[in-house]
């Protein structure tokens, strides 16, 4: 296991020794909300040890642009190389597991009665900590369509040779994931506009607020009363508009504040 990762075990809710001083008004806020909505980015899954979508453009992947291994263009030019690359993060993802921000979400998922956790992360690594309402906006990594009829599937053949069919009708299978010039799925962000705007309490966790239109989730949240919270590495484009901002890293922050919230575990 990769340092700086957690197991579902190391979320300790008797010790307590926080990183950072939390606002007692934040821990009040949260303990008595019944509507929060979290919104995650790469920086989420930083402490699990994953890269981020650049920054794993090493090696043999650094000669290519992010846009010639995700994009529509791309795909149809050489479908199999990026098969191949997907399938090489697929294995960097494998290799990992969620950190103690990713359980920290779960615990808190737990006692609010209705929590949305909007990502844009497309690892799965809030799905295998065990948080059940999510939203993934740029998809999922780890599953696949057809490129022709659409039909999801999580279950391919992947010999490394070719590229694999959809078994409904024969075309070609892509990894569900948005790439760019593509919008997004627009259920999920429906219902992710809807869950900000209800929210009284909307948390932005390791995301540097530039990518839209997930960016504008924290102002629809803004707009509609909700209280924002940024938990993030540095400061960021949202900072000077939140209402408490907590520099530092989530898997740290996170489990504090869960554990602020509800020292009886
Ligand atoms: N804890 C909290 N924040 C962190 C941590 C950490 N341990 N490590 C890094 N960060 C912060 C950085 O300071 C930065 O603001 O996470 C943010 C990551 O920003 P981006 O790499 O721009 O990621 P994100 O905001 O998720 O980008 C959105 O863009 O490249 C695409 O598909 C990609 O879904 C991604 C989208």
């Amino acid at each position: 296991m990769p340092s700086g990762t957690h197991t579902a075990g190391e979320f300790d809710s008797h010790s307590f020794d926080s990183v950072i001083d939390l606002p007692i008004e934040l821990i009040r806020l949260v303990i008595r909300s019944t509507r929060i909505t979290v919104l995650t980015g790469a920086g989420a899954s930083q402490e699990s040890g994953l890269r981020t979508f650049r920054d794993s453009q090493s090696g043999l992947w650094a000669q290519y642009k992010p846009e010639d291994l995700a994009s529509p263009q791309a795909f149809a030019r050489d479908p199999k190389l990026i098969w191949e690359w997907y399938a090489w993060r697929r294995e960097a993802i494998k290799a990992v597991r969620p950190n103690a921000g990713h359980y920290a979400l779960v615990e808190m998922e737990k006692r609010i009665p209705v929590f949305t956790l909007i990502t844009q992360n497309v690892d799965g690594l809030h799905r295998m900590a065990g948080s059940r309402n999510i939203l993934e906006l740029h998809g999922n990594i780890l599953r696949v369509r057809c490129s022709v009829c659409g039909t999801f599937t999580d279950f391919w053949r992947d010999d490394h040779e070719s590229v694999p069919l959809c078994e409904t009708c024969h075309g070609m299978l892509r990894p569900d994931v948005v790439w760019f010039g593509e919008p997004l799925p627009r259920k999920e962000l429906e219902e992710a506009v809807k869950a900000s705007r209800a929210s009284e309490v909307f948390f932005s966790i390791g995301t540097s607020g530039v990518v839209q239109p997930a960016a504008t989730l924290a102002y629809a949240a803004r707009n509609n009363g909700s209280v924002l919270v940024e938990i993030n590495a540095e400061p960021t484009p949202l900072t000077p508009k939140v209402d408490f901002a907590l520099h530092g890293r989530s898997g740290e922050i996170l489990p504090d504040l869960v554990r602020a919230c509800w020292p009886q575990g």
